[in-house]
């Protein structure tokens, strides 16, 4: 997406250990517009595969699953990293190390909101060593709901997330 590629450019820094630092529209500030144009563009890559529901994880990929969502017209579910007061039990769960922090979370989804005939669109900020996807991979298998699609927003190429996912 050209708009999105030139705003990396213009915008984005890159640091050292390949980390690529978009806070300015992606990751602490957000653009609305440029989120709805990004929502857009995944709404019309996966227009026919029968998408009935969003699932990303809390925080950055909010925004773009959100207008996705609008887009699609389907609700939006965001994997939790930590737990909440009012979501105890009835959870979905799966472990994800992120390399970049060396940390593990466990993100977990209330077994209410994906079912066996959910198709699900999987959105992301980043797809990096791919732990994030691959932790919501997990929980769609344990509801036996139907993955139909994964759309990031940036995709690290050069680190080993994309072939993970791919395979
Ligand atoms: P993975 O999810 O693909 O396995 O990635 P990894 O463990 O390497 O990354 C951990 C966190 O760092 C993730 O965010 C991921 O989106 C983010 N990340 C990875 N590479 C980059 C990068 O080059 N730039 C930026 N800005 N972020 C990167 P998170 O911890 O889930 O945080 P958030 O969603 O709450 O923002
Ligand atoms: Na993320
Ligand atoms: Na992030």
């Amino acid at each position: 997406m050209k708009e999105l590629e030139d705003r990396i450019r213009q915008d984005g820094q890159v640091l050292p250990g390949n980390v690529l630092k978009v806070n300015s529209f992606l990751n602490h500030q957000i653009d609305p517009n440029l989120m709805m144009n990004m929502g857009k563009e995944f709404a019309d890559h996966f227009k026919e595969d029968h998408i009935t529901k969003i699932v990303t994880v809390e925080s950055s990929g909010i925004a773009p699953a959100v207008m996705t969502g609008f887009q699609m017209q389907v609700p939006v579910v965001f994997a939790r990293k930590h737990k909440s007061l009012t979501l105890v039990d009835h959870l979905y769960t799966a472990d994800v190390y992120s390399y970049t922090k060396q940390t593990t979370n466990t993100i977990s989804i209330d077994d209410r909101f994906v079912n066996a005939d959910d198709r699900l669109l999987i959105i992301d900020d980043f797809l990096a060593n791919g732990q994030a996807v691959e932790g919501l991979l997990k929980i769609a298998d344990q509801a036996q709901a139907t993955v139909a699609g994964v759309g990031i927003v940036i995709e690290k190429s050069f680190q080993k997330g994309a072939e993970l996912i791919q395979e």
